[in-house]
Order: C-alpha cells, then structure tokens, then sequence
C-alpha cells in the first residue's frame, strides 16, 4: 500500500506558494502525479493552484472527466491525432510549431469552439522540446496569421538548476530574457511566462516569472543537496505486511542466486513486494526497510512479487508492518535513499511504483 497524505500535499504546496510568490503554482501531476495519484492529488491542489501541468493529453482527459476545472497544460507536446480532444476538454497545448498550431486552429474550427489558447515552448539549453530562440520571432509572426490562436503562455524548461554549477541556468535564463523581449516586441508581451522546476523555483528567483511549475516538492521531495533548505513534509509512505517467517542456520542461503549467505541463525521474513510494483531489483542486497521500528536488510535477490528482510534483531511476528518509504516509530526512510540503493534518482522511484500498490489517502502523517 501507498499510503498518500494529502494534509503533507497541501502544505508543501503552500510552502512552495510562500517561497515563490507572488508567481502562482502550476502543479505538475504528470504521471499520475509521481505516482501519487494525479485526480486525488489535483483534487486537493485544486483550490490553492492556478492550475496543472500534465504531460499526455490522457492524463489531461482523466483530470477534466474527474471534474478538476481550470488551466490544464499538455507539457509533451504530443498530439497525435487529439487535437479535437485538447479543445473539447479544454486543455492548454504547450507547442512550437506552426503545423501544429495550425492543427489547433483547424481543430478549435470544426469544433465551433471558439478561439484556443496555447503555450509556445523555447528550447533555451535542455534540447528536448520547444522552438530554438533563434527561431521565436519567425514562429510568432506566423502565429499572428493564423486565426483563432490565442497565445496565452511562453514557457522554457531548465535542464540543470539542480547542479552545483549556476551557470548553465544563469545561461538559459539569459537566453530566455532575451526571447521573452522578442516576444513583447512581437505584440507577445502580456503572456503568462513559467520556467521553473522545482529546483528552479526554489534556487533561481529570476526564474519564477508568474507562475513556476513544481513537480517534486510537492511530493515532498528535493531534487538534490544544492535546493532547500524547505520545510517540505512526504506525501508518500510505502508499507507492507510480513506474509511469511522462517529460521535459517548458518551458511543457508536466500532467493535467487543464493546471493544472501547466513552468516549466523537467521530470521528471515518475506515481505510480498517485489520489482512488479517498483521495488526494483537493482536495490537487493543495499536496500533496508523499517520493521518494528528499526532498520533491516533486504536479504538476497529481489524476486518480482516478494523481498526477503533479515528480521532476526528485531522482534518480528506475521503480520507486523514493514515499512519501505516513510516513517515508523522513530525509524525513517526517504525515497532519495531507495534512489541511490538503485542508482537513480527519486523521481525514478515514486513514478516506479506499479499500479498494483494500492494507493491509499490519508489527511496527515501516519506513523
Ligand atoms: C517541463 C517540466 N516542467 C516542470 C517539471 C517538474 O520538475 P520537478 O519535479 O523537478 O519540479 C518537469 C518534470 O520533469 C517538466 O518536465
């Protein structure tokens, strides 16, 4: 079970609110909100953001068809064959080309829809998505000739505010003031401008704009040493159950490959689950989980739908909770440390957590 406070969601929303202000929130819940739960968590956003940022047009439709109103920007810049989809349910395309924007246009056309409002995307460094500023102006002149467009936004994305190193974000700022002066002195001056990543937001004041577009910190997390320090709280609290308990003498050995060696008798309880939900594989053997309290250690090669934990110092029966993320008693375990147990980075976990983890929401921290 994932366990979601939604209480902790909404206070590091106004943490990062009180941090940025007076730019707005566009909360990002792209992938099912980090695996949190998109409709839920958009849910208890919704009074105290602008709005939301997705990246697929789907997850926008599932937001829209939960009943979450207001702004809703497609990030991705995928569209497919949806651009009918976008304007019916009133979602914001993030795009940088004229085809495109031609295609909203067409679709807005046939829907009787009236006009549509986009988001143009600038490449200023991560080479992902957006126009190159050098080609800004050019795009906005053939906007201004395509009817029905409305240009509500411009939007860049940082590749690196998180880095020990200012100065590729120095850069990309600069480059982006740059375009942003393009912009107004192509009658683009008013749009809503948003930047900002959660470590952007956080580090960057020249970065926040008007609106700056937090993922992580919402969660409860920080991207890395050099953001914060922020009183962020974790939303998510990944918990299980001891299915299965058993002695071992010296020298047997656990799961695949025989990797765990007992190295003395040895508790072992088996906890059901395993890299099917996102309890990667690369963790066995350095990842430790909270039982009774206390730090154990995932004993041997994690199998698809149970890990092994070496439980003989702790006091451990059937049924005692194992905490994997979160808290128990005066024991702790935050995601980052899952992220280097397994050579990535937090975001890799949360939105790792398969769907067969029941997500289960919760106002205030459990313990
Ligand atoms: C375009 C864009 N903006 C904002 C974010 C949010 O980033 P973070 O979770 O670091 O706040 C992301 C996440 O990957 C993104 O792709």
């Amino acid at each position: 079970v994932a366990e979601i406070d939604l209480a902790s969601l909404r206070h590091n929303a106004s943490t990062i609110a009180a941090r940025v202000a007076p730019a707005g929130l566009m909360a990002v819940v792209k992938a099912d909100a980090y695996g949190h739960g998109a409709v839920a968590c958009a849910r208890a956003l919704s009074p105290s953001v602008w709005g939301f940022a997705v990246s697929l047009v789907e997850e926008g439709v599932e937001l829209r068809r939960s009943g979450i109103e207001g702004p809703i920007v497609v990030l991705g810049g995928v569209y497919g064959r949806s651009h009918q989809d976008v304007v019916a349910y009133g979602l914001t395309p993030v795009v940088w080309e004229l085809p495109e924007i031609e295609r909203f246009a067409r679709a807005a056309d046939e829907l009787a829809a009236g006009r549509v409002s986009i988001h143009v995307k600038v490449d200023t460094g991560m080479a992902r998505l957006g126009v190159r500023a050098e080609g800004l102006p050019a795009l906005l002149e053939g906007v201004k000739k395509i009817p029905g467009v409305t240009v509500a936004g411009l939007a860049t994305h940082l590749a690196d505010a998180d880095g020990k190193d200012e100065s590729p974000t120095v850069a990309q700022l600069d480059l982006f003031t740059k375009a942003r002066a393009q912009a107004a002195a192509a009658g683009f001056g008013g749009v809503l401008t948003h930047v900002a990543n959660t470590a952007g937001a956080v580090r960057f004041a020249g970065a926040r704009y008007d609106l700056v577009r937090p993922g992580l910190a919402l969660y409860g997390g920080l991207p890395s040493a050099e953001v914060g320090p922020l009183e962020l709280r974790p939303v998510m609290r990944l918990k299980t159950k001891i299915v299965s308990l058993r002695d071992l003498a010296s020298g047997e050995r656990v799961s695949y490959g025989g990797h765990f060696r007992a190295a003395r008798p040895t508790k072992i309880a088996t906890i059901p689950i395993g890299y099917a939900d996102g309890y990667t594989r690369r963790m066995s053997g350095k990842a430790e989980v909270l039982v009774d309290g206390k730090r154990c250690k995932v004993a041997g090669a994690i199998t698809m739908d149970m890990a092994m934990v070496d439980v003989t110092d702790v006091a451990a029966k059937l049924g005692d909770e194992v905490v994997l993320i979160g808290r128990q008693g005066a024991g702790y375990i935050s995601v980052d440390e899952l992220a280097a147990w397994s050579d990535t980075v937090g975001y890799e976990i949360f939105c790792g957590i398969s769907k067969r983890v029941p997500r289960v929401y919760v106002e205030g921290p459990r313990s």
